[in-house]
């Protein structure tokens, strides 16, 4: 065979072994945008904005910690993605979150007053010892979006100690793993591990989306959940009156058992539920970690489980596991693994 025929045959086989499944999610298998290639996407948020999704990322392209920025993909029918390039990359960010810093989490949501799409992240230098909020600002989902500011949301002190290597005496509570909630009545609120990932915060956001709500008062806009319990990857949602939020242990890129929590008030109390995962390999959330839950459009109760499979070994393979979540009679849920699927499960 000449070489020109095996370069072409070599090339359609490449091409098919990264093509997107058009018409359906398969968990844990290599996911290619609609030019086949890979989706570079980890820890995803998902915007939905004129009638197109936005999926916001980190782009691992180079491997581990802030070398490229954080990518965007839009879709219409949430199986095919198109890359949109990169919506904040990594020289839009200040010097020392770049190349070896830390930008994990990215979290879009859209603000009626300023008209700006705002996007929230945990910003990192490369011991983690920032562990700060980033907020930059966009007037178009795809971006570019402007830095804005670096900070920590709730500076009370919880009798942290003076030689703390984070500084939260000085500088408030940590900010690392995190997700956006825009509620029913418009008010935005952020998730994140702090004090040193031992308690999870939800703190009410201020009218622009661009950082909390002031003053900061514990049980009025902000408030501690699961205290001392080292909970990670918080992915909220509501279903009618009711909140929810799935969590990952801390564990780092190795996965552990989730759980999840409801509340009738999102301040709290919060009351604890079981692992929602079940049948095999529920103990390690199917070798995932949670990043999004995603409201299916016009089927209340029905829900897009996201999840991270990292592979620490090689960050820019590591997977998406998307699954189906549909609240039982009871208002509990649970989540099972599913080769492949597609949205016909919600009917
Ligand atoms: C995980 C966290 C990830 C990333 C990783 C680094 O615990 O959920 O977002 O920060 O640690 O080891």
């Amino acid at each position: 065979m000449n070489t020109r025929i095996l370069l072409f045959i070599s090339f359609i086989m490449a091409a098919s072994a990264a093509r997107a499944a058009d018409g359906e999610f398969r968990p844990g298998e290599v996911w290619s945008d609609t030019d086949g290639t890979p989706i570079q996407a980890h820890s995803a948020g998902i915007l939905v904005s004129g009638g197109k999704y936005f999926w916001f990322g980190e782009d691992k392209t180079l491997g581990d910690r802030n070398r490229r920025g954080i990518s965007c993909y839009s879709s219409t029918d949430l199986y095919n993605w198109k890359n949109e390039g990169l919506a904040l990359p990594k020289e839009a960010m200040p010097e020392k979150f770049r190349d070896w810093g830390i930008v994990e989490r990215p979290k879009v949501i859209f603000n009626p007053h300023s008209h700006r799409f705002v996007m929230w992240m945990h910003l990192d230098d490369s011991g983690y010892h920032a562990a700060s909020a980033g907020i930059a600002t966009s007037d178009k989902p795809t971006g570019p979006f402007t830095f804005a500011k670096q900070l920590r949301p709730i500076g009370d002190d919880f009798g942290y100690k003076d030689d703390d290597p984070n500084k939260q005496k000085q500088l408030g509570g940590t900010y690392r793993d995190m997700n956006l909630f825009v509620d029913d009545d418009g008010k935005a609120y952020a998730f994140y591990s702090s004090e040193g990932n031992a308690t999870m915060y939800v703190v009410c956001l201020d009218d622009n989306f661009t950082g909390p709500e002031t003053p900061a008062v514990p049980g009025k806009n902000w408030a501690r959940l699961f205290v001392g319990k080292f909970r990670e990857a918080p992915a909220p949602f509501k279903f009618g009156k009711r909140y929810y939020l799935i969590t990952s242990g801390c564990t780092g890129w190795s996965p552990n058992a989730a759980n999840y929590a409801v509340a009738d008030n999102i301040l709290g109390p919060w009351e604890t539920k079981t692992n929602p995962c079940v049948g095999p390999d529920a103990e390690k959330t199917f070798h995932a970690q949670s990043t999004f839950v995603l409201p299916v459009a016009g089927k209340p109760g029905s829900f897009i489980f996201m999840a991270d499979r990292w592979n620490k070994d090689k960050l820019e393979d590591s997977r998406y596991v998307w699954l189906p979540l549909i609240i039982k009679p009871d208002r509990s849920f649970t989540l099972e693994w599913r080769d492949k699927w597609d949205l016909s499960v919600f009917q």
